[in-house]
């Protein structure tokens, strides 16, 4: 198990700092996407839901293989990738998959990007953030277009998303109006330790249990922030 993957919970001040060093290669990324068979597994969830979608946000694209693989089973034609590592973006550019690459963090992006999207896929980054639901509403809100699709996938477990902030993302999806398309479980287990230079000695070990996928579909009104009480 590669270490360097044992990042979470990182003050947004930091956010840029510590992915600039986690992505220390181009040619490297520190997730490996394509041999691993649970992302295929995350494809064949969204992959009902891409026959109408055109253009898409890929929020934390990484380097871009995962949007390299829901690619493969889409017709996009425009597609916009945002992540904070300058090596994330480089290896992105290289897929050709990409319109445009915009270095932001997830809580700037709806305002650097402006633009709104068929499908916002917002994949592996809530556990690494200060504000998961905060930052995750700002990209629902400021990203998705009228009867766009959601896509949502985070690890759960020791340093992943808790359930209570699962349950937090389900109801502020249904706060907004969308509908429910997918909730997933995916069972998987892996475990690494944090280097302690990062970390107190006390709470190094990290555990995913299982990932949760969720899909959603925005209603036909939508502009953006929940329905008035
Ligand atoms: C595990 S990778 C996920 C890549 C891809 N979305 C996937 O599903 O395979 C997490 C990515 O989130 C990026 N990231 C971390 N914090 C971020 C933030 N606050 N805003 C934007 N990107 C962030 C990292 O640079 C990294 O490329």
């Amino acid at each position: 198990m590669d270490d360097r993957v044992g990042v979470y919970r990182t003050d947004r001040k930091d956010a840029e700092r510590t992915f600039n060093a986690l992505w220390s290669s181009v040619e490297r990324p520190p997730w490996e996407v394509r041999q691993v068979s649970i992302e295929h597994d995350k494809v064949a969830i969204l992959a009902p839901y891409l026959a109408s979608v055109r253009t898409a946000c890929d929020c934390a694209c990484g380097g871009g293989d995962f949007l390299d693989l829901v690619a493969e089973r889409a017709r996009f034609t425009e597609v916009v990738g945002v992540d904070i590592a300058d090596n994330a973006l480089a290896r992105a550019e290289k897929t050709g998959r990409y319109a445009r690459l915009v270095r932001a963090r997830l809580d700037e992006a709806a305002d650097k990007v402006a633009q709104r999207f068929d499908l916002v896929m917002v994949g592996e980054v809530l556990p690494y953030l200060e504000d998961p639901l905060g930052d995750f509403a700002s990209v629902v809100d400021g990203l998705t277009a009228p009867r766009g699709i959601v896509f949502l996938a985070v690890a759960m477990g020791r340093k992943g998303l808790t359930e209570r902030e699962v349950e937090g993302a389900r109801a502020l999806m249904r706060d907004r109006g969308f509908a429910s398309l997918e909730d997933r479980r995916l069972e998987y287990y892996a475990l690494g330790v944090v280097p302690r230079r990062r970390l107190g000695p006390l709470s190094s070990l990290w555990v995913q249990t299982h990932k949760t996928v969720l899909v959603w579909r925005a209603p036909s009104a939508w502009v953006g922030g929940p329905r008035a009480a």
